[in-house]
């Protein structure tokens, strides 16, 4: 795997949020000014998952400076990959750093509650990672959008984080089933049982 942005001597270790992360100076953000970036090693964990389903279609919430959505379109080759950034200077800058550097992406600059795909697109994986208060909501508004076992994944979801709570519901409620990992925020990885 090739991901030409990174430089070992770049990465900075994750400082412990989750008690029950045994290891967390072994997770790295991209660079110093990215802390709401997604640990490198949790997005390399949810693209080679979604890889295993090779799904024609994958939504990522959340672009941000666009280190999982890099990390997403290395894995998943086959798939388009469609990412949702509300903020507009995060959405130009990227678009306007990667060029066409990604044939498989979409860079969708929109709320990810309001926005919907074209007719006919349903996703075979989600990564929910926008505002952390509202993750399972924007499952619940993708929810038609998804395909049957689509494969879903939610960052922050330690018992520290909003998001854990909101998570637990939708399993409870019997619309999602998947593990959670104690990475340094916590990662849930699972199936859509729509
Ligand atoms: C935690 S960061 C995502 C990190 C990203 N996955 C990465 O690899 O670095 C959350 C991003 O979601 C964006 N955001 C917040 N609310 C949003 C919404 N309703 N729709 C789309 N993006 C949203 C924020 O501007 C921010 O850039």
């Amino acid at each position: 795997m090739q991901i030409s942005a990174y430089k070992l001597t770049d990465l900075i270790p994750q400082g412990r949020i989750n008690p029950k992360c045994q290891h967390p100076d072994r997770f790295h953000l991209p660079a110093t000014d990215r802390a709401q970036a997604t640990e490198i090693e949790v997005s390399v964990l949810v693209a080679s998952f979604f890889a295993g389903q090779r799904p024609t279609h994958i939504l990522e919430t959340g672009t941000h400076a666009g280190d999982t959505t890099q990390i997403l379109c290395n894995y998943n080759a086959h798939a388009t990959i469609h990412s949702i950034e509300s903020n507009r200077e995060w959405h130009d800058t990227l678009r306007n750093a990667l060029g066409d550097h990604w044939p498989n992406l979409n860079l969708i600059h929109g709320d990810a509650l309001k926005w919907t795909p074209g007719y006919g697109i349903k996703f075979g994986a989600a990564f929910f990672d926008a505002t952390v208060e509202h993750r399972a909501e924007e499952y619940r508004h993708f929810r038609p959008h998804l395909e049957p076992n689509a494969l879903v994944a939610f960052h922050d979801t330690s018992t520290y984080h909003p998001t854990g709570h909101h998570v637990r519901e939708l399993v409870k409620l019997g619309l999602i089933e998947g593990i959670n990992i104690e990475t340094p925020r916590g990662v849930f990885i699972g199936r859509h049982l729509g």
